[in-house]
């Protein structure tokens, strides 16, 4: 097994890897990303929609609508953090080194509007912002002096020694490489692929959460998985963007009646959480909803969306909608810089928990807490690194992979995992029944341990995840089950607020 050594390892090149891998390499640190996907495909910002947030010189404004979506369980410290730095990020990062150009008007930004939003303060091209950002990111840091981007590259263990994280194990031939590091920073994403349907890219297995919870690290606010109001109802699903329901399109369910200002006052601008269990309700009851489009100029101003909507054969105005996985609010617990629990680790992005999201996230946040704990966390990593007190030597004991086999039973892999998205979409998924969390996580232990039992005789990047995703679902199992109140995404059936109760006034969350 061969190994190197490198200042800076980041795992996953989506905004917050590639971000924190710019301010690594800015100190003058040697970084190398790894990344299993295909880029820029595989990471979840390639598919992100509705933009980026700012302040628009409001800061106290967005500050307030974080907490109020986040049913007021956000870490006030940390949306300091988050909102003190988000204007600088954008403007010196995206504008200014990469040159991203944010749809105007013409006279300045065209700032676009979503859920829970008070105001027009978010920046966008189109509604596939996150391709916009990430391809010229991926560029600049193709250009820059001391980056490598290792791509279809799998990280399947981190190294660790004596409670430190020295680096990581990777899945390259012939039986696996090791990758010393004087930092090494989780960028990983989030679970989609936990679930059978999914705003996320199929990659999204959980992998950082799961490896730094198996090295020890924390993690918290694992049971507050959100859930996207808006999903493509059929085949193929997409996401439909907040930015439409902030421009006017309307919910109606399938009587044509308009059923948002029935449970919110802000109707379909309530926060996430709330129009998700309304659509779901909705649904159920009246067996469609649709989205409405023909209050926005739909072709004009969402073309990639009238787009795949005209390829699943969608062509009027009213879109079958229904929520779908969409983000991971928790994670492995991280600091005001990124730095987790164990000594010589960092996460940024998705796979993290800043404290930023509490219970259920604002739209919009997810690519600006990306960016902006990613430039810190990188920053940081770069001095940990210079300080060569975290370099480790070669010599240690890096877990040795055995052969590969080159005969992996895809059907076990598949019948597996068709099980635990079963188990979470039945068990864990928008409205949780506390009997069903429990038989749940029994589920998902006993899968775990199937799973277990094959990865140590066999090493495909398959198994891996397989397994990463079995440890992340049952982190999820076992933080619902262990939370006894319905807030934000974590909600419990029978509850008696929410859904149950219709005619909400602004601002009194279910
Ligand atoms: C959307 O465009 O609706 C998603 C935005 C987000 O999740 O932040």
């Amino acid at each position: 097994m061969g190994d190197e050594l490198r200042d800076v390892v980041v795992v996953g090149s989506g905004i917050a890897g590639c971000a924190a891998a710019l301010a690594a390499a800015r100190e003058g640190r040697e970084v190398l990303v790894v990344t299993k996907a295909e880029r820029p495909e595989g990471a979840s910002t390639d598919w992100a929609q509705g933009g980026i947030s700012t302040t628009r010189g409001d800061p106290d404004s967005l500050k307030q609508d974080i907490l109020v979506a986040s049913d007021g369980t956000a870490d006030p410290a940390a949306v300091n953090t988050l909102v003190e730095n988000a204007d600088d990020a954008v403007h010196e990062v995206l504008v200014e080194i990469l040159g991203i150009e944010f749809d105007s008007t013409g006279t300045g930004f065209d700032y676009a509007r979503e859920a829970a939003h008070s105001e027009e303060r978010i920046l966008h091209v189109d509604a596939s912002t996150g391709t916009h950002i990430l391809r010229p990111f991926l560029n600049h840091l193709d250009g820059m002096e001391g980056v490598e981007i290792r791509q279809d590259t799998a990280v399947l263990e981190l190294v660790t020694h004596e409670g430190q994280v020295q680096g990581v194990l990777t899945d390259e031939a012939p039986t696996g490489h090791s990758i010393y590091a004087g930092a090494t920073v989780l960028a990983t994403g989030g679970i989609g692929s936990l679930y059978p349907r999914s705003t996320n890219p199929a990659g999204a297995t959980g992998d950082g959460i799961a490896m730094a919870a198996l090295a020890g690290a924390d993690v918290a606010d694992m049971e507050y998985v959100q859930f996207h109001p808006t999903a493509y109802d059929g085949e193929n699903t997409f996401l439909l963007s907040e930015a439409l329901r902030g421009e006017g399109a309307l919910l109606r369910n399938a009587d044509g009646d308009r059923f948002m200002p029935a449970y919110h006052a802000d109707a379909e601008l309530a926060p996430r959480d709330v129009v998700a269990r309304a659509v779901a309700r909705e649904r159920e009851e009246t067996g469609e909803v649709v989205l409405d489009v023909l209050p926005v100029e739909f072709a004009e101003e969402f073309p990639d969306l009238e787009t795949m909507c005209r390829e699943r054969g969608v062509a009027g105005e009213e879109i079958p909608v229904a929520p779908c996985e969409h983000f991971l609010c928790g994670g492995i617990a991280v600091d005001d810089h990124g730095r987790a629990s164990l000594d010589g680790l960092y996460a940024v992005g998705e796979c993290s928990r800043t404290g930023v999201h509490g219970a259920n996230r604002l739209a919009s946040t997810s690519l600006l807490e990306g960016l902006v704990w990613g430039l810190r966390a990188g920053e940081d990593a770069a001095s940990e690194a210079g300080s060569g007190s975290k370099r480790s030597d070669p010599a240690l004991e890096a877990p040795e992979l055995l052969d590969r086999d080159p005969d992996l039973p895809e059907r076990f892999a598949e019948e597996k995992a068709r099980r635990l998205r079963r188990t979470m979409d039945d068990h864990l998924g928008l409205v949780r029944e506390p009997a069903e969390i429990h038989r749940a996580a029994a589920v998902l232990r006993r899968l775990k341990g199937e799973v277990d039992a094959y990865v140590r005789t066999r090493t495909a990047r398959e198994l891996y995840e397989l397994r990463h995703a079995c440890v992340t679902a049952l982190l999820v199992a076992r933080a619902a089950g262990e939370n006894p109140e319905s807030r934000g995404c974590h909600y419990l059936a029978g509850d008696e607020r929410g859904v149950e109760s219709p005619g909400q006034e602004a601002g009194n969350r279910p």
